[in-house]
């Protein structure tokens, strides 16, 4: 990266691939899934609980808008967030319902389905924050899904797939407009390495093709997503992300501001997500680190959701202080020392 360019966060960009071969054990765990591929994780979530016809699905209450979109009128809440070791599953949630649980940010150890299996719930899993990680691997959920385009550089992408052999919805055809952000990607990569290209137009590009795959969201991956996916060495980009998690937090001197842990050191983080004591303070430190050039991630605003902090404080209590800043491969250790010195 050209130090004059150097920024951190936001979009992927095209990061070319400096690690050689696939030829490892979580590339060849993909590969060998019996998975349907989407462009997006909603548009999975979606076709599947229009297949499996759940009258009702339980999402945790701190939650993204693109699944509580998926799930529409179906969707009912029970507490949960990334302060928690799990959540409370509420007693109406009944036999014959679906429940949603997310291993948020890839900080929780595999947990088993079999205790909500038993009381008659279909058990989907949300591994898009480690999509190769244990739990993904070990799961023994009705259905797991990852939206692989929020942990790897690919334009879209997301997979939907069954651990204990449960029916899938039929294959959607591939989708090449899925992928629009391929060329947002690529600009974005030239322009971090010093060549002319104009930042807001690799940033409208990037925004337009978000609004397309939210527009698309339940077709088929794109092929030139199946092909990039072919070509990235999933394990060593899963081990990057652990070891500039671990390098961003042996370099945190700010004392007022917490760091989400894993459950075991063993296990990968999708992002450094900081909790600081207030929303404002949460706020300053955002711009701080903007107007440094580090571009941090919201995730997410439970604000827009009707009644929510009402029925889930603690939920949006989290939700107000929290940051998240990209700790993927596409970071060296010593970017991720340079973000942590940001504050
Ligand atoms: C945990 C989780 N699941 C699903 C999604 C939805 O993925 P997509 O944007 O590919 O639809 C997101 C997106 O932020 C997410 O963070």
């Amino acid at each position: 990266m050209d130090d004059a360019r150097w920024e951190h966060g936001s979009d992927f960009h095209w990061p070319g691939l400096d690690i050689a071969g696939t030829d490892d054990d979580a590339s060849r765990w993909l590969a060998g899934l019996e998975a349907i591929r989407y462009a997006a994780g909603r548009g999975a979530l979606r076709a599947l609980l229009d297949h499996g016809g759940w009258p009702r699905v339980w999402l945790p209450s701190y939650v993204c808008a693109e699944l509580v979109a998926a799930v529409g009128d179906r969707v009912r809440f029970y507490a949960d967030d990334p302060s928690q070791a799990q959540g409370r599953i509420p007693a109406d949630a009944q036999s014959g319902h679906a429940i949603v649980r997310i291993n948020y940010f890839g900080l929780r150890r595999p947990n088993s389905a079999a205790t909500l299996r038993e009381r008659g719930l279909t058990v989907i899993d949300d591994h898009t924050h480690d999509p190769c990680g244990p739990w993904a691997r070990d799961s023994d959920a009705d259905y797991c899904l990852a939206s692989l385009r929020k942990s790897l550089p690919l334009p879209d992408g997301a997979v939907l797939w069954s651990p204990v052999g449960g029916r899938l919805p039929s294959k959607p055809e591939a989708c090449e407009a899925a992928a629009a952000k391929l060329p947002a990607m690529l600009l974005k990569s030239l322009y971090l390495a010093g060549h002319p290209v104009s930042k807001p137009r690799f940033r409208a590009l990037a925004i337009a093709a978000e609004d397309r795959l939210a527009e698309l969201a339940g077709v088929g991956m794109s092929a030139v997503s199946a092909e990039l996916l072919e070509c990235l060495p999933i394990a060593q980009l899963r081990a990057r992300r652990r070891e500039n998690f671990q390098a961003f937090a042996s370099h945190l001197a700010a004392e007022e501001v917490g760091l989400l842990q894993p459950a075991d050191p063993s296990l990968t983080p999708f992002a450094c997500v900081l909790l600081f004591p207030s929303a404002v303070a949460r706020e300053l430190a955002r711009r701080r680190l903007i107007a440094a050039r580090i571009y941090p991630a919201v995730l997410w605003p439970l604000d827009e959701l009707p009644d929510h902090r009402a029925m889930f404080p603690e939920a949006c209590e989290v939700a107000d202080r929290v940051l998240a800043l990209h700790c993927d491969a596409r970071y060296s250790a010593a970017d991720m020392q340079r973000v942590a010195a940001g504050y």
